[in-house]
């Protein structure tokens, strides 16, 4: 891992570029009065509500919320984490970024990627070259694969026997242990080395930025195993990597679509017939590191899956992992073959436009969803309706908060027969009026707040907290105590290297918009910070101690309640 970007670096970074040219160049907008306004590129809308503000080096969006800094917007427009996007700012402005001695020196994986390359090409020029060359062609042809193809996803060839990366690749000690570091050999039971894939076609596997970090093998017959794929490695995860993204990003870069399918000639069969958006989970069921990934990529992922029973299955698993992602601006679809088919046959059978059909007809997830439920109760009793409502409310609980979510309430009530509860009032935060002008960090939560103040500034951390915070219970409290533990163990760390802790995505995502966030103050941080968890804890402590009185009123209290009254009514502020 590269070094900590400084953070005088990404203030200066964001003080020198002009975010109205930095998306300008991305997205047509057009002057309004003091501020430039586009139809927002984030979610889909006809009336402009995206607005640029060149003073305050910010951009808005009244309709979807979304809304940062130049960074921020580079991160979300161009699916960049943190340190791509300030590398992708600094080369726009001619800047070279400085890295900090990295706060946690992982090992040093470029030994373990080169020789996967260099695999990699062996592979693809054995396909062409070795004597038994013309059987794998002959089965890629028989199977419909053009040399086009072939050339874009780098298929290649492992010919039989038992050592020909190891003689080739493995010339000295180093490279034997990086051969198998790679996943590449095996040993034996007397510790003896060996080829891992022999006479199977080879499919590359690349990460987001192309590099080959596995394969795949496939058996030119018949024969078990089938596929044999690369063992988990330092630089390979199955549960993390999707084969083909690369290729689609390849293909197009914002592609409004990704399909999920199962298996590498899937990905590749699609690829034929002009469909360069599908990706295939190796094997394994689609995880939250699989979405997380698909979403930067693009707003909308249609799962295709089998319509058999393991199919289904697959699918009601992929559902239950997409739930907690489904913020709003992103969509997930899914769409059941006929049973036996695989998209691989389906676009053989019926041809590209009638696959482009069947993607189209996908069902939603609430289509999905509530179809699925209703499957497994009576709809026509009130019972029936009842039980749907227990089933779904669990998984719609799942769904973070914001506008689908209060649409799939909207769609419970309706499915049960019940008139919906009367809408909400708009919130503040989540669609201010028109007229009020965008206030960077105003308008978040406290606790988010909180947690900005500490990423940006985490010598805040130095101090002590009011009493009685540690109680404390609020969206995002978790994270806040996990960064403090953090800060405090390491003292004197910076933002950088503290986003760069968190390893899931979604998270450092969310930090590294934080560390970026306008906050509007610069010398009393620390103050702000302490103040904030001081109201939240004493507001937190008037509502127990308001609970415990208005209960008290009605039945005696525990002893336990009343011990919690006293201490509560005796607490300054309460
Ligand atoms: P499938 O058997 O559906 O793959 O397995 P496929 O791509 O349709 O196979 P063919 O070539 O058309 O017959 C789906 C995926 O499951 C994993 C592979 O990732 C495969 O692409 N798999 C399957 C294995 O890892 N090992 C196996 O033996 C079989
Ligand atoms: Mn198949």
């Amino acid at each position: 891992m590269a070094g900590a970007i400084p953070q005088h670096f990404i203030d200066e970074l964001l003080a020198r570029a002009d975010i109205v040219d930095i998306i300008g160049r991305r997205v047509p907008l057009k002057k309004a009065g003091r501020e430039f306004q586009a139809c927002c590129p984030f979610h889909s809308e006809k009336t402009p509500s995206f607005t640029v503000s060149p003073s305050k080096q910010f951009y808005h969006c009244f309709g979807c919320g979304a809304h940062g800094s130049a960074l921020g917007f580079l991160m979300e427009y161009d699916r960049l984490n943190f340190p791509e996007a300030v590398e992708e700012l600094a080369s726009s402005l001619g800047l070279d970024v400085p890295r900090e001695a990295a706060f946690e020196q992982g090992p040093d994986h470029r030994p373990i990627y080169d020789m996967l390359e260099q695999a990699a090409r062996q592979f693809e020029h054995q396909l062409r070259q070795h004597a038994d060359a013309p059987r794998a062609v002959e089965y890629l042809r028989g199977r419909g694969v053009s040399g086009e193809i072939a050339g874009r996803f780098r298929l290649g060839y492992a010919p039989p026997g038992w050592d020909r990366l190891l003689t080739t690749l493995g010339t000295d000690e180093n490279r034997i242990r990086r051969l198998a570091d790679a996943g590449l050999i095996t040993e034996q039971e007397d510790g003896k080395p060996y080829d891992r894939l022999r006479d199977r076609i080879i499919f590359p596997i690349l990460d987001t930025r192309g590099r080959v970090v596995g394969f795949g093998g496939r058996l030119l017959g018949d024969g078990k195993p089938k596929y044999l794929n690369s063992p988990e490695t330092p630089v390979f995860h199955k549960g993390r990597e999707l084969y083909g993204l690369y290729e689609a990003r390849q293909a197009d870069a914002h592609p409004v679509r990704l399909l999920v399918v199962e298996g590498y000639m899937d990905v590749v069969a699609l690829a034929q017939f002009g469909v360069s958006n599908a990706v295939a989970t190796l094997g394994t069921a689609t995880t939250a590191d699989h979405l997380e990934k698909l979403y930067r990529a693009t707003p909308e992922v249609v799962f295709c899956f089998d319509g058999d029973r393991a199919g289904r299955e697959a699918a009601w698993k992929a559902l239950q992992t997409a739930l907690p992602l489904m913020r709003d601006g992103r969509q997930a679809r899914f769409l059941f073959l006929p049973d036996g088919e695989d998209p691989d046959s389906l676009i053989r059978t019926i041809g590209a436009d009638a696959f482009a059909e069947q993607v189209a007809a996908a069902k939603p997830l609430s289509t999905y969803l509530f179809d699925h439920l209703a499957g497994q109760v009576d709809t026509q009793s009130i019972d029936g309706r009842a039980r749907l409502g227990e089933l779904a409310r669990p998984l719609l609980d799942r769904l973070p908060q914001g506008v689908f979510r209060d649409m799939m309430q909207q769609a419970l009530y309706q499915r049960i027969g019940l008139n919906p509860p009367p809408a909400p009032a708009p919130q503040a935060a989540r669609m201010p009026r028109r007229s009020a002008a965008p206030r960077p960090g105003g308008s978040i939560p406290p606790i988010r707040r909180a947690v900005a103040l500490l990423v940006q500034h985490p010598e805040v951390a130095d101090q002590a907290l009011p009493s009685g915070w540690e109680r404390l219970e609020a969206n995002g409290i978790d994270l806040l105590r996990q960064m403090l533990d953090a800060v405090r163990a390491s003292p004197g760390i910076r933002s950088g290297a503290l986003v760069e802790r968190w390893e899931d995505p979604e998270t450092r995502r969310l930090l590294a918009r934080l560390a970026i966030l306008e906050l509007g103050i610069l010398d009393d941080a620390a103050e702000q910070f302490r103040g904030t968890l001081d109201r939240l804890t004493q507001e937190q402590r008037r509502e127990e101690c308001d609970a415990l009185l208005s209960k008290s009123r009605d039945a005696p209290l525990t002893s336990e309640e009343k011990q919690r009254l006293t201490e509560l009514l005796r607490a300054p502020g309460a």
